[in-house]
């Protein structure tokens, strides 16, 4: 057995989309980059959505599209990955992290209360693992004292938590398409709105301050534009490389047509490890999960024995991983430390377990015969 703990799922459909790009010979920012964002856009429930190379890209512009004063700081949890603190950084700005709940893992909403000073503009959720973020309390908390909201929804794909999808709550969401997560382009990633105004120079920002479309002025050069500034731009904001390509927009497109039938997938497994634990003594489910109603990119578990069990699980050939060391305990993130005792707690007893759309009923039961073996021996 060698059982991978996260694997893409890919098909002939996507080989097909990508055969296309190559048949076009188009495969920078162009069309298939639009149509992606167009039924992205459609399938979270917001106005726009813009393709990037990542959701690391995401947070970052989206943090930097309200100009906050240098200095400023921003609430992130400490359970989560590099990138939603990194972008804090890169914008100038001082991350303050904000410990978990102790049952969802999420940001803890009463520490976010004490965290919270008058220097602060914005918070950043993470709806950890995919499970949502209670966004009815928190977006009333951060209107009442002005803070914009980015929600990180690297670990979903818009699900509908109560009455909005998850993306949608805030001012900006930011989601990835990295190789491990619900829908793939290899790398990738896509930032929403329903505020027009805030992405008005995001296209720019996204591609080196160039806001006209690359495809388009090829096109001009032989079609209707009769005059001689076809090749013609003005750059009037700071740009990064940050666009996503049309390759990997064919990828995503063809993702996003399998996208119900993954997720479903993606549930079923969750399902069937809730149960196959249900009755374990010293294992849990890392996360209250409630997989028929939400999207799931990671399933783990609190174990009582986090290391034992880990290089047990690794004799019998079930990759595990840890999601995550809580940031507060990494080097780089150290200077802007402040306690967070749940995340720091509960990372001893956390194990990533595989979820991917591909892995097989008869892999998860293995999984689950070789943990009740553990717990028994
Ligand atoms: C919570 C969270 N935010 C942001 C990111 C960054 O995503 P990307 O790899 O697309 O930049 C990740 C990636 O794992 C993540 O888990």
């Amino acid at each position: 057995m060698n059982i991978r703990l996260f694997k893409p799922s890919l098909t002939e459909l996507e080989l097909s989309n990508v055969k296309d790009a190559f048949d076009r010979s188009w495969i920078g920012l162009g069309p298939k980059v639009n149509e992606f964002e167009q039924k992205w856009a459609e399938w979270v429930g917001a106005e726009i959505a813009i393709g990037l190379n990542s959701a690391t890209a995401a947070l970052h512009l989206a943090l930097r599209v309200f100009g906050f004063q240098k200095g400023k700081k921003v609430l992130v949890p400490s359970m989560t990955f590099s990138a939603t603190a990194s972008a804090v950084l890169y914008n100038d700005l001082i991350p303050v992290f904000v410990d978990s709940d102790f049952e969802t893992l999420g940001m803890s909403l009463e520490d976010l209360d004490r965290k919270y000073d008058k220097d602060c503009v914005a918070v950043i959720p993470v709806h950890y693992c995919g499970h949502p973020v209670a966004m009815e309390k928190l977006v009333p908390w951060a209107r009442e004292r002005n803070l914009k909201i980015i929600e990180d929804c690297a670990h979903t794909t818009g699900s509908n938590y109560k009455v909005k999808n998850l993306g949608t709550w805030g001012d900006i969401g930011c989601f990835s398409f990295e190789e491990k997560k619900c829908l793939t382009t290899g790398d990738g990633g896509m930032m929403v709105t329903n505020d027009p105004e805030l992405f008005k120079d995001v296209k720019a920002m996204r591609w080196v301050g160039i806001d006209k479309d690359n495809w388009k002025t090829a096109q001009a050069y032989t079609e209707v534009n009769k005059d001689a500034y076809h090749w013609f731009y003005e750059l009037n904001v700071l740009g990064w490389k940050y666009n996503m390509n049309d390759l990997a927009a064919s990828i995503g497109l063809a993702q996003l047509e399998r996208l119900p039938q993954m997720n479903k997938r993606r549930s079923e497994i969750i399902n069937k490890y809730m149960e196959g634990i249900r009755d374990l003594k010293t294992i849990s489910p890392l996360l209250p999960y409630e997989p028929d109603k939400y999207v799931y990119q990671m399933f783990g578990i609190r174990a009582e024995k986090k290391e034992d069990l880990i290089i047990y699980l690794k004799s019998k050939g079930i990759a595990t991983g840890c999601h995550y060391t809580p940031l507060t305990f990494q080097p780089l993130f150290k200077p802007y430390a402040s306690p967070c005792p749940v995340a720091e707690k509960e990372y001893y007893k956390m194990i990533t377990l595989p979820l991917h759309v591909d892995l097989t009923n008869f892999e998860v039961d293995y999984i689950l015969e070789n943990l009740e073996k553990f717990e028994n021996e």
